[in-house]
């Protein structure tokens, strides 16, 4: 029997549900941009079925049915899901589990429109899990179908960086942010931590890969895929050298 101290729970696929489920739609709630989102997305499927990867709580999968479109959404996390089913009893949404990163989790195409929104990509593992992922979602496009990924613009990289930021403090306690780039991939472990007078300590980590849009274009290049136009926001704001984000869409030809 080990004496030492327990090791850490290894990331996991649903490592980031496990964190941010119960108070994921409390941090994010739906707003202009998830319904702008859902106003372009609903015009590429053109009446056809739209599959989300990372469907999550179904802020934006909820927007899509809610305009009349057909949506199916997979996610790797448990918790995710349960909170999505808790708002849509009736099954609007038709959600269950898969990894975006492994095609044989997915439901059955063809699909009008993939979607790859809220840095979905960038909860992958690695690269290679990336460039398999939009792989995966061109053969799941029918012809003409799109593909539509939303991320951040990663800021370059200055050499290893940890920061510890202060989110809120108050008489009742201190909730905290830690981060950790890696120089060579530039993947940010990070981990809000809460610790509430009164309450057990709560950590909530996450990872995140950027993807250059660089890359982007050229893994959907290797899947068939043609952009077709790259925005800096939901709202169809100007891309370039100072966008925080893209809005990229891809067209299967
Ligand atoms: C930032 S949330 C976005 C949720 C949702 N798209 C929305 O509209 O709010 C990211 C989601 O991606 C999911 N996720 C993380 N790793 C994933 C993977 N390998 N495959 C598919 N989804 C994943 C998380 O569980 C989480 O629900």
């Amino acid at each position: 029997m080990s004496g030492g101290t327990e090791e850490p729970e290894r990331y996991r696929t649903d490592t980031y549900g496990r964190s941010f489920a119960d108070v994921y739609d409390e941090w994010y709630p739906t707003d202009d941009a998830t319904r702008a989102a859902a106003r372009r997305i609903s015009r590429l499927a053109d009446g056809h079925r739209v599959l989300e990867l990372g469907v999550g709580t179904g802020r934006l999968a909820l927007e899509l049915a809610d305009l009349g479109v057909t949506v199916v959404g997979l996610d790797p996390s448990t918790d995710m899901l349960d909170a999505l089913r808790a708002k849509d009893p009736g099954g609007r949404v038709e959600a269950g589990p898969g990894d975006a990163a492994d095609p044989g989790t997915w439901p059955e195409g063809p699909f009008a429109v993939v979607v790859a929104a809220d840095n979905l990509l960038c909860n992958l593992h690695d690269a290679a899990d990336q460039e398999r992922c939009v792989a995966a979602a061109a053969a799941h496009l029918r012809p003409g179908g799109h593909l539509v990924v939303q991320a951040f613009v990663a800021a370059p990289l200055l050499g290893r960086e940890r920061n510890l930021e202060v989110r809120s403090v108050d008489a009742g306690g201190v909730r905290l942010i830690a981060t950790d780039v890696d120089p060579t991939t530039g993947a940010v472990a990070g981990a809000h931590v809460e610790l509430v007078d009164g309450r057990p300590p709560r950590v909530r980590p996450w990872r995140v890969v950027p993807v250059a849009v660089e890359d982007l274009d050229r893994w959907c290049v290797g899947s068939g895929l043609t952009l077709v136009e790259r925005h800096a926001d939901w709202d169809g704001g100007e891309f370039g050298p100072a966008a925080a984000g893209h809005v990229s869409t891809y067209r299967r030809s």
